[in-house]
């Protein structure tokens, strides 16, 4: 590799052969600027709609586990900004479906973020995954994106426990997977979409955060596969 990453590391430099689980996140910082936060929430739309293959997972992995009546009820778990939510009701509504999909985040910040535009068939509320068990909630997909490499080893098994309880039908999180090509794609294609926001910094983080396959198939428990999906995605799978 050769340039920098725009966090001023060298991209030589960049050690991708473990995950680097001390690396935080800049919007993780309580106090970070609420107004680069905003912005990096609002582009984050964007990257997602970009790199995550939500639209083919939604195809292959989403719609074949909702109810054959075509309703159903699907879960956003850690929504951030809302993005996904929003567009799994427009892809549902697309495809003939009609989909309630619930956003949920402990994170009053993404909440905020999120409710600023809620398309018909979509709420979000500011809860935990704990907090949606409690409640005796029940779904018929539960999805994430880019929650698995945000958490440590205790947390993760916490989310995917409360998400086999959550779902009726399948649980599905995708997330990025790891490697050099990814990292290098990523520093210079984020560049165009960064500015005043934390998308470049924090997405570099993700990426060496994230797991490898083998990676992500040693750290799911039992009932969970993982897979690849392309070009740059893993996918934790569990069937109900
Ligand atoms: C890296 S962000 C991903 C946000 C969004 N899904 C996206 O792709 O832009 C991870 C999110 O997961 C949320 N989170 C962490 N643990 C959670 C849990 N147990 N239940 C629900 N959300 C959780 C965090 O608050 C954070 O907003």
């Amino acid at each position: 590799m050769s340039g920098r990453d725009g966090a001023g590391t060298r991209l030589q430099a960049v050690d991708l052969r473990t995950r680097a689980l001390d690396l935080t996140e800049l919007m993780d910082d309580p106090d970070c600027d609420p107004r680069a936060l905003a912005r990096t929430f609002r582009r984050f739309a964007l990257v997602n709609a970009l790199v995550s293959g939500w639209r083919a997972a939604w195809r292959t992995h989403v719609a074949p586990a909702l109810p054959a009546n075509g309703r159903g009820r699907i879960l956003d778990l850690g929504c951030g900004g809302g993005d996904l939510a929003r567009a799994l009701v427009r892809w549902a509504a697309a495809d003939g479906f009609e989909v309630e999909v619930v956003g949920a985040d402990p994170d009053a910040r993404a909440i905020d973020a999120a409710q600023r535009s809620t398309p018909r068939g979509v709420t979000f509320r500011q809860q935990s995954s704990q907090e949606l068990v409690a409640a005796g909630e029940r779904f018929d997909v539960v999805v994430s994106n880019h929650v698995l490499h945000h958490l440590g080893d205790e947390e993760r098994h916490g989310f995917l426990a409360d998400s086999e309880s959550l779902a009726g039908s399948r649980s599905l999180h995708s997330d990025i997977r790891r490697s050099t090509e990814a990292y290098r794609l990523y520093a210079i294609g984020s560049a165009l979409v960064a500015a005043g926001t934390f998308v470049r910094v924090d997405g570099l983080r993700s990426i060496r955060r994230s797991f490898t396959l083998p990676e992500l198939r040693d750290a799911l428990p039992t009932g969970w596969r993982a897979e690849q999906a392309a070009p740059h995605r893993v996918l934790a799978i569990r069937d109900a």
